[in-house]
This record gives structure tokens, C-alpha cells and sequence, in this order.
């Protein structure tokens, strides 16, 4: 049963620092601003959103830049060491900003200050940081800044909760695409893994709730709407109403309107043939699945607790393959996880020749405090890792490429996302497979949906023609 509170943003906190934006905008002439910095996960930029849209909605201005604003706050992650060595590094740099303006407030606020040991640090060697607040209290902001304007002392209590905040203001980046978090927490533990340790136990939105959100988005617009989790396909487990992941995916697909949905992220072990039938059998669900392989070793998979071997991961792709001819999988790998041999690389290397994914996200292991993988024996030499690495991303591209060659010459539906960053004189945009497309631009909105005829491909980008 349900052992989850539900709670809503405190509406007094909400009100006392609006009085103080309130009188800030009255002796300046302007309102006070916020600048939000995020690292990490797609999860995370959701809750970015989340603490714009609180700001928002206590008086701040959302501003692009740190310079000039009244208040930062920096969203972290915690995967791995290089993502947390960054956001020390940039919350470093505010310091010159604090002395430029005592006002000045700063937050640090996710995974990363969930971690006793990191919270210590940023308490003793980063004095102008405020205050900390944990990825499960981010519905908080409102009373710990309520706090931080009628007192001097900074506040890093570690107050992680289990509940699930409904009616948080969203302050979305985009008008087209946008993310919906369906549920919280981890209960995973794989071996390597901080996320169940900074994000929590596994808890579920209601349907009710996550329903609601999608048909709002639907009919503002949105084009692109995707679900997010660390694990989708727990989705509602142990709640009474009964429903899981696939029923929740079904009922959304019945929503009218012109829309994909998305979702990420799924764990092979849980992936199942009834959440497949329900996406072959869909209108609106983009025939694109995110599934984390992490290593192509029996031996490993087992050391990383995963709970799936090869043959149980074929299955399941097989499956998928053989409802979706046209589905794109993707998949993230770690290598040099403690203990992997050569022959167990090589046994990697061959899955993705067999599973042909259409791209890999791949990591070289980094160890977490307080993982059980961070004190195995035979930690692997950087030098392996970094010469597997190279293997796998060399065989990977190879594979991206012959996975987008049957696509030249088709013409493709695209999202269109506007200007280019890298090519000037060209548009970028996304398929429903994720695929990134690229041709000239001929002044298509990001937003619209285009007809792309591709023309060249490359691994990772399919270029062409707009077709009228
Ligand atoms: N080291 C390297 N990669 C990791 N990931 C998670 N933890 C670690 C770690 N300690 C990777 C996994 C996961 C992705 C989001 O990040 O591949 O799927
Ligand atoms: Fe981490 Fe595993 Fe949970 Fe994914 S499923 S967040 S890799 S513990």
C-alpha cells in the first residue's frame, strides 16, 4: 500500500518572499532575478524547471547569466566524479559574484548535496554557498528561502523526505518539447550506482495526477512529451490502484491530439513484452526505446547487480524488434568496472554487435562513495579503460553509421528545433526514432513538424531536403 505522502508547495512560505520580491521591485524598479544552472540527467532538468517555475512564482525574474542575478541556484549530479569535480568548480567561481553583491544568495541544491561528505565540504570550504537543498525537499525552496531572507545563518540540514510534491509550478525551457516526471527514487541498487542512495526509495505519481499533466501539455501544444523515471517500468508497483507502467503508457496514448510520447529510462529486468505490445499498438508513442545494457559480460552484469544476463536482454530486444521493424534502441555501457577482464570487454564489444543499437551513451566506471563497487578488489587501471573506451566508441560509430544507412533516400517526419548550433544556414530537429536531422533552413519554426528527404547520413546525424 501506499505509504507515500502527498504534498502540496506551502503557500505561506510562497507568500512571505513574495512580500520581499514585492519590495525589492518597488526600491529598484525591477524584479529580483534567478539564474538556475543544471548538470546531469534529463530528470534533473526537469526539476531545474520546477525550481524556475517556484522562483517565478515568489517574484523572480528567470535570467540566462549568473552576473547581476539575486539569487543562483545550482541543480547537481551525482553519477559520476567528473560530473561533481564541474559543478564544485562552477560554485567556486560565484564566489568573486558574492563579493560583488552581499545580496546575493546561493543555493546548491540535488544529488550531489544529498551526500553527507559533499554537504561537509561545501559547508567548510565554499562559505558564501547558503544553503542546500536535497533532490527529495526541492518542493522546499519556498521556506528555505522564506529563512534565508529573515535570518543571517545558512541552512544545511539534510532533510530528505519521501514524498511526492504535487502542484509545483513549472517554468518549462521549451513550448514544444516537454519532460513529465512520473515517478521518483531508485530501488535498484546496482552495484556502481549513487541514484538510489541521493534520489531515494521508488515512489509513483498518481495516474490521476500524471494524466492531468499530459492532457494540459497536449492542449497548450506541446509536440514531444516525454515520461521520465529512473526506472518507467516500476512504475506504480505496490500503489493500490493497480496500474503499471504499460497501463499508464496505454491510457496516455489515448489522449487526442498531435503529439509523441517518450519515456525514459527502462531497466532490462523489468522491460516486459506487455509494455511492448502496448507501444506497437500505439498511436502517439515514439518507436524509440532507451534500454541500459551496461556491459555485454554474464559475469559483470551479475557483479553489477543487474538482475538480467545477455540471453534475457536478446529476449526482450528480439521482441521489440520483431513488433517494431522500425524501432530505434539505444542503450548506455560502462566500461572498466572492477574486475572486467579482457575476455569480458570482448564479450561487450560482441553484444553490441549483435544488438545493433542506434547509439550508446558509454561511461568509463567511476567510483562512488558508498557503493558496494567502490570497495571491490581489482579497481581497473585508467589506461585499460581509456584504451577500451576508444574500442567501443571506434565499433560504435561504425554500427550508428550502418544502423542509419537504410534511412537515406526516406523521407522522414521531424520536429524541427530551429537554427542549428553547429552548421549556420541550417535547421536542426529530432525524428520520433530521436534522430537528429539537419537541412537548410528555409525559416520552418522550432516547433513545426517538417518532412525531411535524407541525403546523406552520417553516424550520429542524417542530413536532407525539406520536402513540400
Ligand atoms: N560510473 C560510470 N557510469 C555510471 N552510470 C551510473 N553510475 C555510474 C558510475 N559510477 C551510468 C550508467 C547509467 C547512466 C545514467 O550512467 O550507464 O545507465
Ligand atoms: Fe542507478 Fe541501476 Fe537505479 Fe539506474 S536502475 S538509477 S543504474 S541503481
Amino acid at each position: 500500500m501506499r505509504e507515500v505522502d502527498r504534498v502540496l508547495l506551502n503557500t505561506d512560505a510562497v507568500a512571505e518572499v513574495r512580500r520581499h520580491t514585492a519590495q525589492f521591485a518597488a526600491e529598484r524598479g525591477r524584479r529580483p532575478r534567478v539564474f538556475v544552472l543544471t548538470f546531469g540527467c534529463q530528470q534533473n532538468v526537469a526539476d531545474s524547471e520546477k525550481l524556475s517555475g517556484m522562483a517565478c512564482e515568489m517574484g523572480y525574474e528567470v535570467v540566462t547569466a549568473p552576473e547581476n542575478a539575486e539569487l543562483i541556484l545550482v541543480n547537481t549530479c551525482a553519477i559520476r566524479e567528473h560530473a561533481e569535480k564541474r559543478a564544485l568548480s562552477i560554485v567556486g567561481q560565484y564566489k568573486h559574484l558574492k563579493e560583488q553583491n552581499k545580496g546575493l544568495i546561493i543555493g546548491v541544491c540535488g544529488c550531489m548535496v544529498v551526500q553527507e561528505h559533499r554537504r561537509e565540504q561545501l559547508k567548510k570550504s565554499y562559505p558564501y554557498v547558503d544553503f542546500v537543498l536535497g533532490t527529495s525537499v526541492l518542493h522546499r525552496l519556498p521556506e528555505i528561502l522564506a529563512k534565508k531572507l529573515a535570518q543571517k545563518r545558512r541552512i544545511f540540514g539534510s532533510e530528505e523526505e519521501n514524498a511526492i510534491a504535487e502542484g509545483v509550478p513549472i517554468c518549462r525551457e521549451s513550448n514544444y518539447r516537454a519532460w513529465v516526471s512520473i515517478m521518483y527514487g531508485c530501488n535498484n541498487f546496482c552495484s556502481y550506482c549513487i541514484v538510489p542512495y541521493v534520489r531515494g526509495r521508488e515512489r509513483s505519481r498518481a495516474p490521476a495526477d500524471v494524466i492531468a499533466e499530459v492532457k494540459e501539455l497536449v492542449a497548450k501544444g506541446y509536440k514531444d512529451i516525454t515520461l521520465l523515471g529512473q526506472n518507467v517500468n516500476s512504475y506504480g508497483k505496490g500503489e493500490a490502484h493497480g496500474m503499471d507502467f504499460a497501463d499508464l503508457l496505454e491510457r496516455l496514448d489515448a489522449i487526442e491530439g498531435d503529439f509523441i510520447l517518450r519515456f525514459m529510462t527502462s531497466h532490462p529486468k523489468d522491460a516486459t513484452r506487455k509494455l511492448v505490445d502496448v507501444m506497437a499498438g500505439g498511436k502517439h508513442i515514439a518507436h524509440h526505446f532507451h534500454l541500459p545494457l551496461q556491459s555485454g559480460s554474464d559475469a559483470i552484469l551479475k557483479q553489477m547487480n543487474r538482475h538480467y544476463d545477455r540471453a534475457a536482454y536478446l529476449d526482450i530486444l528480439d521482441y521489440m524488434r520483431e513488433k517494431m521493424p522500425d524501432l530505434a534502441v539505444t542503450s548506455d555501457i560502462i566500461v572498466g568496472f572492477p574486475g572486467e577482464t579482457d575476455a569480458d570487454f570482448e564479450d561487450t564489444l560482441a553484444m553490441l554487435q549483435r544488438a545493433r543499437f542506434d547509439m550508446i551513451y558509454s561511461f568509463i566506471y567511476s567510483p562512488r562513495k558508498g557503493t558496494p563497487a567502490a570497495e571491490m578488489a581489482d579497481q581497473i587501471p585508467k589506461e585499460v579503460s581509456a584504451k577500451r573506451f576508444e574500442r567501443l566508441l571506434a565499433l560504435q560509430e561504425a554500427l550508428s553509421l550502418a544502423a542509419n544507412e537504410p534511412l537515406l533516400h526516406k523521407t522522414l517526419r521531424v520536429l524541427c528545433d530551429g537554427a542549428s548550433k553547429t552548421d549556420t544556414g541550417m535547421l536542426s530537429g529530432r525524428t520520433e526514432q530521436n534522430k537528429i536531422v539537419f537541412w537548410p533552413d528555409d525559416g520552418t519554426e522550432a516547433g513545426a513538424w517538417v518532412w525531411v528527404e535524407i541525403d546523406r547520413v552520417a553516424p550520429f546525424a542524417l542530413y536532407g531536403n525539406k520536402v513540400k
